[in-house]
């Protein structure tokens, strides 16, 4: 019998094997695994790589073919390099010494420990709300809160480009989920009035981020709050890459913006700025708070944070919120510019405004494949998004900045993938000049 051809490589994409009208479930995996046997096969796949050791900006990175790529590491989220700060790795191991390595149950029952009340108070303070309510991830917190308040009857309005975790949580909720274009208010507006006017008890949660990772861009965040204020809904912020980072007290876009305490909802995580797993949900109302604690699945159905994360975010929000934190933002502007730059400078396309993730437009997936491959072999580690996380031939680099990073080491970087991406978009069009 004939062995069916392998699948090409540089063709496809993920979506290809959503769904297959076969009675056995399997059936799509099956086919998905060749796919990905020869996407593995063609050499420098990109994803579920394993890191060796510490997420330093110099890092190796073990790939599913067994192959070890080494070198400038920008595909780890750790801003403000603060997960192998001394102090950082010492309270860890003062929690292990005092409250074993395990929380043992929900927050709903037994299992938040004391140390979670600190944690809680501190990261309110930061945001400027008066209730925090810890989850045991930042995609939990978002699943959570949407899935928490919002019922069948209700409506979801929510920027095209949500974090899967707030868009998986409106479609748990409710079938009235009502995408509006990206970043814009005019359009949110007109969803908003639009639902009003058809159904004016229906509750409505409005909800954006104040920076989206795959573009670097940011909403008019006090515009939104005063459209939700003038339709009766509640705003939604998720400030998952930015709080802790940017603004002058690591308030992030709400601070930039003078929004600190005036959204109604804020929801984040610690994975990419304070060094650990796990999220959290700031509200203004204490009902809001309590309600949350048994009504988002997450909370009730899953164990709390452990006492090393909880010993870890504490740490990491002392240093955000103290003078080293400042000088820590910035080192990471001083690494993101010079990156930026660089890239630029050697006619790369670069998307968004200044911000830990720099994202590097590619285009077709072919050639981010290629690249992607390429930037591996020649030392510099970067993480490739395609088509379905962004739109399809809009294939991008997202390069993860932090402040451990030297502007040398950033300069460094940008020749190697400009001379990666010139390299990859040339082989895709022979004979064509090509446009890196
Ligand atoms: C915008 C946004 N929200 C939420 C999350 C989920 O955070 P965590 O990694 O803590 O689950 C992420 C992480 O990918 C994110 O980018």
């Amino acid at each position: 019998m004939d062995r069916p051809e392998s699948p090409d490589p540089l063709a496809g994409s993920t979506r290809d094997f959503l769904t297959r009208p076969e009675p056995d479930l399997a059936a799509k995996a099956v086919a998905f695994s060749r796919w990905h046997d020869a996407r593995i096969g063609f050499g420098g796949f990109p994803y579920a790589k394993r890191l060796t050791g510490a997420p330093t900006p110099r890092a190796a990175l073990r790939l599913l073919d067994g192959s070890l790529q080494e070198g400038l590491n920008f595909s780890s989220q750790d801003y403000l390099g603060l997960a192998s700060h001394p102090a950082v790795k010492a309270a860890a191991c003062a929690a292990v010494g005092c409250y074993g390595v395990h929380s043992a149950g929900s927050s709903a029952l037994a299992g938040e420990m004391d140390l979670a009340g600190p944690v809680a108070a501190g990261l309110g303070e930061l945001l400027r709300m008066p209730h925090v309510t810890l989850f045991p991830t930042g995609w939990a917190a978002g699943y959570g809160v949407v899935r928490g308040l919002v019922r069948e009857t209700d409506h979801v309005v929510i920027d095209l480009l949500a974090h899967n975790c707030l868009m998986e949580g409106a479609l748990a909720a409710t079938r009235k989920v009502v995408p509006f274009l990206h970043l814009d208010v005019a359009h949110a507006r007109q969803k908003l009035a639009g639902i009003r006017e058809r159904e004016p008890q229906a509750g409505i949660l409005l909800v954006t981020e104040s920076l989206f990772s795959m573009d670097a861009d940011t909403p008019r965040i006090a515009a939104f709050q005063d459209l939700a204020d003038e339709f009766g809904a509640r705003l939604l912020v998720d400030v998952a890459h930015d709080l802790g980072c940017l603004g002058e007290t690591g308030g992030g876009q709400l601070e930039r913006q003078g929004c600190l305490g005036r959204v109604d909802l804020v929801i984040g995580s610690f994975s990419k700025t304070f060094a650990s797993n796990g999220g959290f949900v700031g509200c203004r109302d204490r009902a809001v708070h309590d309600y949350l604690r048994y009504f988002a699945p997450p909370n009730t159905f899953s164990n709390a944070l452990g006492p090393v994360q909880l010993a870890v975010v504490a740490e990491t929000l002392r240093i955000v919120r103290a003078e080293e934190g400042g000088v820590r933002r910035t080192a990471l502007l001083r690494a993101v510019h010079a990156l930026r730059g660089g890239l630029v400078a050697h006619g790369v396309k670069v998307l968004g405004a200044a911000a830990p993730i720099v994202p590097t437009y590619i285009g077709s997936a072919a050639a981010g494949r290629r690249a992607v491959k390429l930037c591996g072999e020649r030392g510099v580690l970067v993480n490739l998004v395609e088509f379905p996380a962004v739109a399809r031939n809009a294939s991008r680099f997202r390069l993860q900045v932090m402040a451990t990073h030297t502007p040398e080491e950033c300069e460094m970087a940008a020749r190697v993938v400009a001379g990666a991406l010139e390299e990859a978009q040339a082989a895709e069009a022979p004979g064509e000049p090509s446009a890196a």
